[in-house]
């Protein structure tokens, strides 16, 4: 009995490990909130811009570059896609943040 109510601990931690890799954590999304990026981008979703894990999967960037593509974005990088608006008030801070996060996506 106490084994089986382990297993299904264990079964439901695993689970709830696996969601949290494409949940934004809270701090990282009161920053995308703020800073107008979710009108444009999902975690997974392609929406106006290219979907986070996407960036990932073809880019491959280091946070600096991306800190760099939000003050100045790269058209030619996404074809197919609208030209995102450079982002030029972000604070260094906060950009850096999220760009740190993005590289953490799978
Ligand atoms: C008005 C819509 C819009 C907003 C707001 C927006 N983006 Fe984008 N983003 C796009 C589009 C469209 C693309 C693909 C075309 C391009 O790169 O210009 C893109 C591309 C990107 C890329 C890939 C850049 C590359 O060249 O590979 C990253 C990273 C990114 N956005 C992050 C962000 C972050 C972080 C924010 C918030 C600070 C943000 N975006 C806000 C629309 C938007």
């Amino acid at each position: 009995m106490k084994k089986s109510l382990l297993t299904v601990a264990v079964v439901l931690g695993i689970a709830s490990v696996s969601k949290a890799q494409t949940k934004i954590p809270p701090d990282i999304e009161k920053l995308l909130q703020k800073n107008t990026c979710l009108a444009c981008h999902k975690v997974d979703t392609r929406l106006v811009g290219p979907a986070y894990v996407e960036v990932m999967k073809k880019k491959k960037y280091k946070p600096e570059q991306i800190v760099e593509l939000i003050y100045k974005p790269n058209p030619k990088n996404w074809e197919g896609y609208p030209p995102m608006a450079a982002l030029s008030n972000v604070p260094k801070d906060e950009a850096l943040k999220i760009a740190k996060w993005i590289t953490t996506l799978k």
